[in-house]
């Protein structure tokens, strides 16, 4: 049966589930950098990187509309804002977790207004309800937050609403690389990972189970790359792909508003 969303342990319904979430990252945002970076060596740069390249057109337009949502500590929206214009129009950043947001918005926020760099408004929001104009943004990208949503096809629905004609999404998340590598991966993955997560996180401070513990469950309960570019197609898109990084542990899920209906 294909997934609907996300649903941590312990959670009923809809509401419970990302209320779950939302706590979960309020929790871990003082120390998500350093943990980031110890699991994943640093890779994960070169994915917010890659990402943002792939949309370096659009970016280059000073007048186009970014959002990133699920922006968390924001470095996904520091590697777009590497690649805006001086004196562009600046990027939206958004994510529903204060704790996280709070903490993006020291790195990309209001500073640079005055010297005409580019920089990003944060923006307290759920991705499932934004706060936004019907067809009014050229570019949406995510990068690990989309498997957290509570409701995929809601949330595929509502970014096909505030995208203009045109518009282009960009996901970005974690994948179970196949073979052998991926027998390796999973040991990783299930078994190291939470490890170090609880060390450098407290068990008390996310949950009895630990948010690393949740990392590798919301990744196997992800509908895998078919069913996704299914997803996205019966809900409005065109021109769906994926394309795997690294071995495929990770990868970017890309897509457009038709121009028509
Ligand atoms: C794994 S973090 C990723 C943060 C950042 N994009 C990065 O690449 O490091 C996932 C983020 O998604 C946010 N998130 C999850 N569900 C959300 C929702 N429904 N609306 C807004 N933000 C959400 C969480 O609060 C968290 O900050």
């Amino acid at each position: 049966m294909p997934a609907t969303g996300a649903k941590p342990l312990g959670t009923a319904d809809e509401a419970s589930a990302a209320q779950a979430v939302r706590q979960m990252f309020d929790s871990i945002a003082p120390r998500y950098d350093l943990l980031n970076h110890v699991l994943s060596a640093n890779v994960d740069r070169l994915w917010w990187r890659r990402t943002a390249r792939r949309f370096q057109p659009i970016l280059a337009i000073p007048q186009a509309s970014v959002l990133d949502i699920c922006c968390g500590t924001g470095d996904m929206t520091m590697a777009l804002l590497k690649l805006r214009p001086r004196d562009s129009q600046p990027i939206l950043a958004a994510d529903f977790s204060r704790g996280m947001l709070t903490r993006g918005a020291l790195k990309f926020g209001a500073e640079s207004r005055a010297s005409g760099s580019p920089y990003a408004i944060p923006l307290e929001a759920d991705a499932l309800h934004l706060p936004l104009k019907s067809a009014s943004l050229d570019l949406i990208v995510t990068a690990f937050g989309f498997r957290n949503l509570a409701n995929y096809e809601a949330g595929l629905r509502e970014f096909n609403r505030v995208l203009k004609p045109g518009g282009q999404l960009g996901i970005l998340e974690f994948s179970e690389p196949g073979g052998l590598l991926g027998k390796a991966y999973a040991v990783y993955f299930l078994r190291v990972l939470p490890a170090i997560g609880r060390l450098i996180c407290g068990p008390v401070s996310a949950g009895k189970a630990g948010p690393y513990s949740y990392l590798p469950t919301s990744v196997g309960n992800f509908p895998p790359p078919a069913e996704m570019l299914r997803l996205m197609q019966s809900t409005g898109y065109e021109q769906c792909s994926w394309q795997t990084y690294t071995f495929g542990i990770a990868g970017l899920y890309t897509a457009t508003r038709p121009l028509v209906v």
